[in-house]
């Protein structure tokens, strides 16, 4: 029997998985590190934390498969930057997907590009997330720093570089970075030139399931592996838990609720929303594309609310459960965060609208989980939009363990909602690609077929279903009614 190894530099830690031919997992080891917020809307990690966690991850997965290891597929964060020195040391530390420093370099590269330009290469607008605005910060920022860089790097290329070596990184998580040309997938001239960033701070741009280099000796005797194994270039986080979930045909959709909640949808070709409220990335699928809308906070809205109420998270749900749809005229607006889709605004502020002293807690916890999943069917419907075809929906994250966040999803987006029997995350995806870049499948196509759905679907229920598009109507006025409002409750917090 022989395996393959997925790693997932996450925001909380590392997970790693060996996964043998048939998709069974046979080795699994997490371990985590902390997240730096040095100021209000900083969020930074030392991408030294992220490679201890690795050795430490791999080693405990080497000293249970060892010499059946043959090949390791990276996933991890998207939009992070590892900014290095030409000695490929770590100038600073990485600033991260969620850190909201960057407005002014996002204005300024919608000023150098232009705005349709940048949709129309790119895929998307300048978002604060992303990684080109980081390059254009430390420049304006930290001109010592900046002066140093000769390479930018992803979280997973990092690792990448301390395993094999090379400088590589694959096209899904390429996209993220706003650097790179959808079309040709490979780093844009035109958007590097305006940036005036230099291409060979860049890495080679592969495809997922391609091997970009080979486990070092010295790292392989150092955990026990067996030397030389393939390192796939793998694949954004999204695109590899799509993967692993069996997102590899046009027709199939994820709707995972984590921290955050993500809408996947994959394409064959190059599909983008001219106004930029999806993203348009490329796949983990050679050659594929995919569209993808972000709920910030998700699962992570029901966190806040449990803490912020010191109770347990299953009964606040099982009461949640008892009440009637729509939580008799109630509605919650989940950007506690400020928001990626549709609104692309970090300013938005979460709400519940409606309140009456009729109302429990029970009533707004249920309101809290319908106005998730509201949010994410904004991203079914741009979709829908943009003529995408949505054959099967499949359920994935934590929320996909919740009969009730499950119930909801199926009732709001009024479609039939499945499961599959395996739901493991990015890392279970990258170790499929390390099975196409290691021979053991044709293609990723042939490795997702290892993924099978559960007999049970939790099909629509036609009466709530209807309550919830006239609810769904409320709350998609809601946002637009309050922005202005919304932006000045922020300006008045920052003045303190
Ligand atoms: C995707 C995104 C997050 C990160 C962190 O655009 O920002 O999903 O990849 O997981």
């Amino acid at each position: 029997m022989s395996v393959t190894i997925g790693l997932d530099v996450g925001t909380s830690g590392v997970r790693a998985l060996a996964v043998d031919e048939s998709g069974r997992i046979i080795s699994e080891a997490s371990a985590g590190y902390p997240l730096l917020s040095p100021r209000p809307g900083w969020s930074e990690q030392n991408p030294e934390d992220w490679w201890q966690a690795i050795r430490e991850t791999l080693g405990k997965i080497a000293s249970e498969t060892g010499d059946k290891v043959i090949g390791i597929g990276l996933t991890g964060q998207m939009h992070g930057s590892v900014f290095l020195d030409s000695a490929e040391e770590v100038i600073r530390p990485a600033l991260l997907w969620n850190d909201q420093r960057t407005e002014a370099q996002c204005e300024k590269i919608t000023e150098l590009v232009g705005g349709e330009r940048l949709i129309s290469i790119s895929g998307n607008p300048a978002l604060t997330g992303f990684q080109a605005p980081k390059i254009l910060w430390l420049r304006d920022e930290e001109p010592e720093n900046y002066a140093r860089v000769a390479r930018v790097l992803l979280p997973k290329d990092y690792i990448r570089l301390m395993l094999t070596g090379e400088y590589a990184t694959d096209a899904s998580d390429a996209a993220g970075t706003l650097l790179l040309d959808m079309r040709n997938r490979d780093w844009s001239p035109d958007i590097l030139n305006a940036l005036e960033i230099p291409r060979e701070w860049l890495p080679r741009v592969y495809e997922g399931s391609e091997k970009t280099g080979e486990l070092r000796t010295e790292i392989a005797d150092e955990l026990g592996l067996p030397a030389g194994v393939p390192v796939a270039a793998g694949g954004g986080d999204n695109a590899a838990a799509a993967v692993g979930v069996g997102i590899v045909r046009e027709g199939l959709v994820s709707s995972s609720v984590g921290t955050s909640g993500v809408l996947f949808a994959h394409t064959d070709g190059f599909k983008r929303d001219p106004s930029g409220r999806i993203h348009a990335f490329c796949h983990a699928v050679p050659g594929a594309y995919h569209l993808m809308g972000v709920t910030l906070s998700a699962g992570g809205s029901l966190s806040w609310w449990r803490e912020a109420l010191g109770r347990d998270y299953d009964e606040l749900v099982r009461e949640a459960a008892e009440v009637a749809p729509g939580a008799e005229g109630l509605v919650f607006l989940p950007y506690l965060t400020g928001e990626r889709t549709p609104h692309l605004d970090p300013s938005a502020r979460g709400a519940f609208v409606g309140l009456t002293s009729r109302h429990s807690i029970a009533h707004m916890s249920r309101a809290l989980m319908e106005g998730v999943i509201f949010s994410l069917k904004d991203s079914l419907e741009i979709l829908r939009e943009l003529g995408v075809e949505i054959r099967e929906i499949r359920a994935t994250g934590g929320g996909a363990r919740s009969p009730l966040w499950l119930r909801l999803q199926a009732d709001i987006y009024n479609a039939p909602i499945h499961r599959t029997t395996s739901d493991e995350g990015p890392s279970y995806g990258a170790a499929f690609l390390a099975g196409v870049a290691a021979g053991i499948y044709k293609n990723v196509e042939e490795a997702s077929s290892q993924v099978k759905l559960r007999e049970d679907i939790t099909e629509p229920d036609p009466e709530h279903a209807r309550v919830y598009e006239e609810y769904y109507e409320v709350y998609r006025s809601l946002y637009p009614a309050n922005r202005s409002s919304m932006r000045r409750l922020t300006e008045l917090a920052a003045r303190g």
